[in-house]
């Protein structure tokens, strides 16, 4: 391992003579660099649209073929995850379901075998802790010798806003589930899918790009997968297992429709948990790196970079039932009165 910095012998206020001129390059060049990269993006997308588009026209184009390889889905219990095995077991894959409830998991490995998986079977797991992820890992390898695909799927969520937390431990937890469950299986599997030239398959969420309150430490565990597998996709294991990334919005599941009031508008859209699964699965088998279902979301990345304030606003009105902004609450009291202002704004989160 490359040593960790921790032991500087500069400080940043005094830098040394052989850094002064790259600080000076940067100094004068912060404009040119911009205008440049500005220039630049249009010809960039359209060069790289071409290039995908020529790829996708070779007749030796990579298309994953799944029948017979093996499958490790956590959170395959209930809502994305069974949904992913199913799609794994239509397309006759050996599927091995992994969650904390074996009486779910062993009903999906039924479900599984009828709609023809080449087999099915099922390990209890908590992908919080270290040892079942690896023993997780070594059923698979055990049972059928090999891992092609992972599909790290499992997550939780709580709804609170970051003060109302009680203390540390509960939010530990938090990314306990929805990073490190990620990151464990992830590290025990990589030998194996090293080896097939497998491929890892990530239910990250649009949260990881769009602010959403009340779910702090789930949206920063998602924004931190999707750094953490990207920076993967670059590194030398890149080269041989394939990752692709789905950014589901809002889909019907158990997290989304058991949750605690208030967290949901209830007019906002949802999709189906099967059709979301279908196009999981289609991305993953055409190697996508990124898979945004429902297609829509993906305008909110340009509102995230050209016009981050507009994420802001509907949350807080209609989940928090707060003016948009200082700007319109200063308003609304002038023509209406502070009291007026709060009853109005609280209407919003009526149906919620
Ligand atoms: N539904 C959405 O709108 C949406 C949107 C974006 C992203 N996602 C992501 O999609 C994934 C699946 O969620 P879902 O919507 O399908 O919700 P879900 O029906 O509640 O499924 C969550 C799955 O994770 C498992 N799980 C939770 N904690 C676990 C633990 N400690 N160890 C092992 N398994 C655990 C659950 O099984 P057990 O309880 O049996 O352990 C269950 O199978 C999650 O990563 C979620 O963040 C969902």
């Amino acid at each position: 391992m490359d040593q960790i910095q921790d032991d500087r012998e500069w400080s940043t206020q005094e830098p040394p003579y052989w850094l002064k001129p790259r600080i000076w390059l940067a100094k004068t060049l912060e404009l040119v660099i911009a205008v440049v990269l500005f220039l630049w993006l249009p010809v960039a997308i359209v060069v790289s649209r071409v290039y995908k588009w020529v790829r996708s026209l070779l007749p030796w184009k990579r298309r994953r073929i799944v029948k017979d390889t093996v499958v490790v889905i956590t959170g395959a219990s209930s809502g994305i995850g069974e949904c992913l095995a199913l799609e794994y077991a239509d397309r006759g894959a050996k599927v091995v379901l992994a969650a904390r409830r074996e009486n779910r998991l062993r009903e999906v490995a039924e479900k599984c075998m009828q709609r023809g998986a080449r087999d099915a079977v099922f390990l209890k797991t908590d992908v919080s802790k270290l040892e079942d992820c690896e023993k997780l890992i070594n059923f698979a390898v055990d049972t059928f010798g090999r891992i092609d695909i992972l599909v790290n799927n499992a997550g939780t969520a709580a709804v609170a806003a970051f003060e109302e937390y009680p203390n540390v431990p509960e939010f530990q937890k938090i990314l306990d589930v929805d990073f490190w469950g990620n990151i464990w299986p992830t590290k025990f599997a990589l030998e194996h899918l090293r080896r097939t030239r497998g491929q890892i398959v990530v239910t990250c969420s649009v949260a990881a790009f769009v602010p959403y309150p009340k779910q702090s430490f789930y949206n920063a565990a998602k924004a931190a997968l999707l750094n953490f597998y990207d920076t993967l996709r670059i590194e030398p294991i890149g080269e041989r297992v394939s990752i692709t990334i789905a950014l589901p919005g809002f889909v019907v599941s158990e997290l989304t429709t058991k949750g605690p009031p208030g967290h949901i508008p209830k007019w906002w859209p949802m999709m189906e948990t099967d059709e979301a699964a279908q196009r999981i699965v289609q991305a993953a088998v055409e190697e996508k790196r990124y898979i945004i279902v429902p297609y829509w979301y993906i305008f909110n990345l340009f509102y995230r970079t050209f016009a981050p304030e507009l994420l802001d606003w509907p949350p807080r009105v209609f989940l928090l039932g707060k003016p948009p902004n200082k700007e319109i609450k200063m308003m609304c009291e002038m023509l209406l009165g502070e009291e007026n202002t709060q009853k109005l704004f609280q209407k919003f989160t009526a149906f919620t």
